[in-house]
This record gives structure tokens, C-alpha cells and sequence, in this order.
């Protein structure tokens, strides 16, 4: 990740976690050059003050107040400009840091997992079927998660990464940065949701390489089925492939195969990317955005979350299927 200018004024370490994240010499970067200048700002306007409350004290000699200008435009425009030159400093490094933590560098093939937030636990499926109640990563390979929640809106935040994401009910939130430290370090809810809130989290596992990884994913046996292999089915059981191909097939509605992460033409002569909030709402209001072409015929099919997110699952395989 390119680090932002500010990223050398790095405060000497001690009272922040350890960065174990592409992004966490960003923030801070960021946080520090604040930090300093709000230090800075306060160690002036003390002193200034401090000066001014001796300098002006009542004394025999001095009656009553001098009369003073009431106006200095040269002192206005310092205080007016001088602390826009700063914030924009700091609106600029922020928006460097930050769009690094939402799109993925290219080129790089990340590891994706859904992460599902309910009171009081976190769930986390990883590409490949291993769902977990610990988050597994590989140092060094990038990661996308791709956050919702079924009650309430959690947030996920882990400090050595220095990232946090909200996980809202009814739509998908993304994060996406490298993990660079093998370890294990605290997943922790960071938004308040009621009763256990305090005690809402979970391992990160950070393995060292990606055949760790993989042997942790093949470990044990899956007692229950894959969130594709739900989506798999939760199609057939609900008749979708009446209208919807998944092998390219023209029918009633569009086919379904490749279609991920593909933008699609809508009616109304807009278009719309495919991606976990339009699935999402192509199945519980499907009239909302329809693909130009085709016929607003469908019905909402009111499936439950887990349920959507196996749809989602299965939809991202039909692509990787040549
Ligand atoms: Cu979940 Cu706080």
C-alpha cells in the first residue's frame, strides 16, 4: 500500500497495539499527525493565554481597560487560513487511507469471507465451505470480508489491523486490507447492541502461509453443509431455475451463470454492478431494478438471511466454473 507523506511521522510506539495490517501505518499516520497538532495547538493557546493573564493584570498604574482596535484583517485571515490549510492535510491523508481499506489492489486474488454478526457472536464462512466462529487469514495474502447482520447493527473491530466495519441488517458492507503479521489477535464488536455487547468476540487467526491455512480449512469434518452448497439447494427448493438458467440457457428471467460482478443493463436505462445488495434485493423486491429485457413477472421470495447469503455464495461459484 502506498503510504500516505505522514505516514513518517509515526509516533514512537509504546501505547498502541502492534500494526498487523497493510493499512495500520496509515491510521497511524493519520492519528498521529493530529494528535501532535492538537498538542501543538493547546501548548500555544495556553501559553498565549497564560501571557495575556499576566501581561493585562490589574495593576495601580493601569486605571481602567485601553482601548483596542476593533478589527485586525490580517489576524482574521491567518486564523481563517491557516487552519484550512491544516484540515485539508488531514482530509487528504484520511481519504488515501481509507479508500485503501475499501477496494482491493489488483491483480491480487483475495481471500473472501462472509461475515455474519448476530447478538452476541460472529460467524465467519471463508471461501472454500470452513465456516467458523474464529476469523482465518493468510499473512501477506489480502482479505475481503463482507459484512451483514441478522438483528442489530454490530461493528467488527480489530485494533492491530486498526480497521472497524459496521454490520448492518439488510445490506452488505466491505472491508478489504492485508493482514502482515502471523498471530492471533481480538475480533471485538464495536458498536453497542444490547446486553452482552461487552462480551461479542472471537480469535483472528492470522496464519503464516497460505498452506497453514489450508490445512486448518481441512481439518475436522464439516458437520453441516457449506454456504454453498445451502444456496445450491435453497435454488432447487424454491424453483428458481424455472426462469433462471445456470448454464447460460435464455429463459423467463436472465441467466444466472458469469453473471457475478458483471454490470448489468437495467430498464430504465441505468446500470447497476452485480454484487451482494443487488442479489440481495433481486430477490426480496425483484420489481425494484429490473434487467432490461426482461418482464417484471417475479415474486418476492421472502428467504431468511442465512439463506440469502448461500443464494450469494452460489451465484460467486457459477462464476469460478468455467
Ligand atoms: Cu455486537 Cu456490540
Amino acid at each position: 500500500m502506498p503510504h500516505s507523506p505522514v505516514s513518517s511521522l509515526v509516533l514512537a510506539a509504546g501505547y498502541l497495539p502492534e500494526r498487523a495490517s497493510s493499512v495500520a501505518a496509515g491510521v497511524d499516520g493519520v492519528f498521529s499527525f493530529i494528535f501532535w497538532l492538537s498538542a501543538f495547538f493547546l501548548a500555544l493557546i495556553v501559553a498565549v493565554t497564560v501571557t495575556f493573564v499576566w501581561r493585562y493584570r490589574v495593576r495601580a498604574s493601569r486605571p481602567g481597560p485601553e482601548v483596542s482596535p476593533d478589527r485586525d484583517t490580517r489576524l482574521e485571515l491567518l486564523w481563517t487560513f491557516i487552519p484550512l490549510a491544516l484540515v485539508m492535510v488531514v482530509f487528504a491523508a484520511s481519504t488515501q487511507v481509507y479508500l485503501a481499506m475499501t477496494s482491493a489492489e489488483p491483480g491480487a486474488a483475495p481471500l473472501t469471507v462472509q461475515v455474519t454478526a448476530r447478538r452476541w457472536a460472529w460467524r465467519f464462512d471463508h471461501a472454500g465451505g470452513k465456516g467458523s466462529n474464529e476469523l482465518h487469514l493468510v499473512s501477506g495474502r489480502p482479505a475481503e470480508l463482507v459484512l451483514s447482520s441478522t438483528d442489530v447493527i454490530h461493528s467488527l473491530y480489530v485494533p492491530e489491523f486498526r480497521l472497524k466495519q459496521d454490520a448492518v441488517p439488510g445490506r452488505y458492507n466491505r472491508m478489504v486490507f492485508t493482514p502482515t503479521r502471523p498471530g492471533t489477535y481480538a475480533v471485538v464488536c464495536a458498536e453497542y447492541c444490547g446486553t452482552n455487547h461487552s462480551r461479542m468476540d472471537a480469535a483472528v487467526v492470522v496464519h503464516p502461509d497460505q498452506a497453514s491455512f489450508d490445512a486448518w480449512a481441512r481439518e475436522g469434518v464439516q458437520p453441516e453443509e457449506s454456504l454453498v452448497d445451502r444456496g445450491r439447494r435453497v435454488f432447487d427448493e424454491n424453483g428458481c431455475s424455472a426462469c433462471h438458467s445456470v448454464d447460460g440457457t435464455p429463459g423467463v428471467g436472465p441467466s444466472l451463470k458469469g453473471i457475478w460482478g458483471k454490470t448489468e443493463k437495467l430498464r430504465d436505462g441505468t446500470t447497476v454492478k452485480v454484487d451482494e445488495n443487488h442479489v440481495r434485493e433481486s430477490i426480496l423486491q425483484p420489481g425494484e431494478r429490473l434487467t432490461a429485457g426482461y418482464d417484471d413477472v417475479m415474486p418476492p421470495i421472502p428467504l431468511e438471511e442465512r439463506d440469502l447469503l448461500g443464494v450469494i455464495a452460489y451465484l460467486q461459484s457459477l462464476k469460478e466454473t468455467p
